[in-house]
């Protein structure tokens, strides 16, 4: 390197450093939760308000029983706070605090860049195991404003403390459907259901949702959703169920929430047509997702329910030849 390149290497760090995600931090735990009741009645207002409406009572206004069958987009009726708790402010509860900070964002279940729309669809066809909202209706401009008004004063490409799910490590086994079924007796049936079928607020058919939601059968998230995966299960429901659980006061043990998981990935639920197109470069497939292809000819038994710990280090390998491979075109 000759004395001009490297002023021009030197320069080039410099002008770079600025915009460097971890510049700046953000904890969600001491920052006050933005108060809805202070927004004035106007377009923005209004907007945060109906989105905030649609993220706690979706099944009313898009879910699979609402009258006008245009607006049936759902296909669940789960709320998309029944996982996004507290209205989607929870730290590790998946929260949308930030959100608008965080995208567009690389994403590896599409192999492309995704904006907050795309995210919000991603949710509604897996999760609410429905169709894509419009990006023009006003149904997709109220949960964005409504994920904007939550991230105000979050500088984009802040690093966000609370975000997503809390990082626990995963017991090096497979998980155990016996243990876990004993632990969904004890500690989360009374409120799901003895057959997850969870409690509704009143009858089938009246579009009113549920008191407990469901965690499996017709009315859940379908098998392409990201809580049908043990691991990101794993980790919402040790740090957030039974309900009243925070990451400060997990109820259960690890090895507990990785069995009850387990139990619950292993039931029925809706199917997502097309699932093998998910994550179109396979290096980068979660090791957690039980659809084909399997990393160095590992089980989709291994896949669905662990021990994980050994498909890590080959999904490390995958993503180091393909690395490879990049360098050489
Ligand atoms: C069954 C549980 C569940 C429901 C219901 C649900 N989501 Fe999600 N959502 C998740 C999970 C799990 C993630 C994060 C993991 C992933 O898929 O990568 C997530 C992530 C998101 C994110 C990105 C958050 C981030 O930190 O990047 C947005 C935005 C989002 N969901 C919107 C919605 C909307 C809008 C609805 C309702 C229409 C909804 N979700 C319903 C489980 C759910
Ligand atoms: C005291 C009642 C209660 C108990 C006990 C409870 N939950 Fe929940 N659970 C809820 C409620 C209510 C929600 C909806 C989110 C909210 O309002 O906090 C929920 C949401 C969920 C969700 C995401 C939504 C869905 O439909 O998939 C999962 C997964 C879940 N619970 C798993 C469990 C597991 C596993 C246990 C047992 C270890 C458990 N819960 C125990 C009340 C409970």
């Amino acid at each position: 390197m000759n004395a001009r390149q490297w002023v021009f290497g030197l320069l080039a760090t410099a002008v770079a450093v600025p915009v460097l995600a971890s510049e700046t931090k953000v904890s969600l735990f001491d920052r006050p939760v933005q108060k809805i009741e202070d927004l004035p009645d106007d377009h923005y207002g209004r907007l945060v308000r109906y989105g905030h409406e649609l993220t706690t009572r979706t099944f009313a206004h898009i879910g699979p029983e609402v009258k006008d069958k245009k607006m049936r987009f759902a296909g669940n009726n789960l709320a998309c706070a029944s996982c996004h708790q507290d209205n989607a402010t929870k730290p590790f509860a998946m929260p949308w605090t930030g959100v608008t900070a965080a995208f567009p964002q690389y994403r590896g279940r599409e192999d492309d860049l995704s904006t907050v729309e795309d995210r919000v669809n991603g949710c509604m066809q897996r999760s609410m195991s429905g169709k894509a909202l419009p990006f023009e209706s006003r149904e997709m401009k109220a949960y964005v404003t409504y994920i904007h008004f939550l991230s105000r004063g979050i500088p984009v490409g802040a690093e966000i403390e609370g975000a997503a799910t809390k990082r626990a490590r995963a017991p090096n086994r497979r998980a155990d459907l016996a243990a876990g079924e004993a632990v969904y007796v004890a500690q989360c049936a009374a409120c799901h259901g003895a057959n997850g079928e969870g409690v509704r607020v009143g009858v089938k058919g009246d579009a009113q949702g549920y008191v407990f939601p469901p965690l499996w059968g017709a009315d859940s998230f379908n098998d392409g959703a990201g809580m049908n995966r043990l691991l990101m299960a794993y980790r919402y429901i040790l740090h957030n169920m039974p309900q009243g659980t925070s990451h400060l006061n997990p109820t259960l043990s690890v090895d507990e929430a990785y069995d009850v998981a387990a139990y619950m990935v292993s039931k029925p639920r809706p199917h997502k047509k097309h699932l093998d197109r998910d994550f179109p470069a396979r290096w980068n497939k979660p090791i957690d997702a039980s659809f084909p292809p399997y990393v160095h000819g590992a089980t989709p038994d291994q896949h669905k329910y662990g021990p994980f710990p050994p498909l890590l280090e080959k999904a490390k390998q995958l993503e180091a030849e393909y690395k490879a491979k990049q360098a050489v075109k």
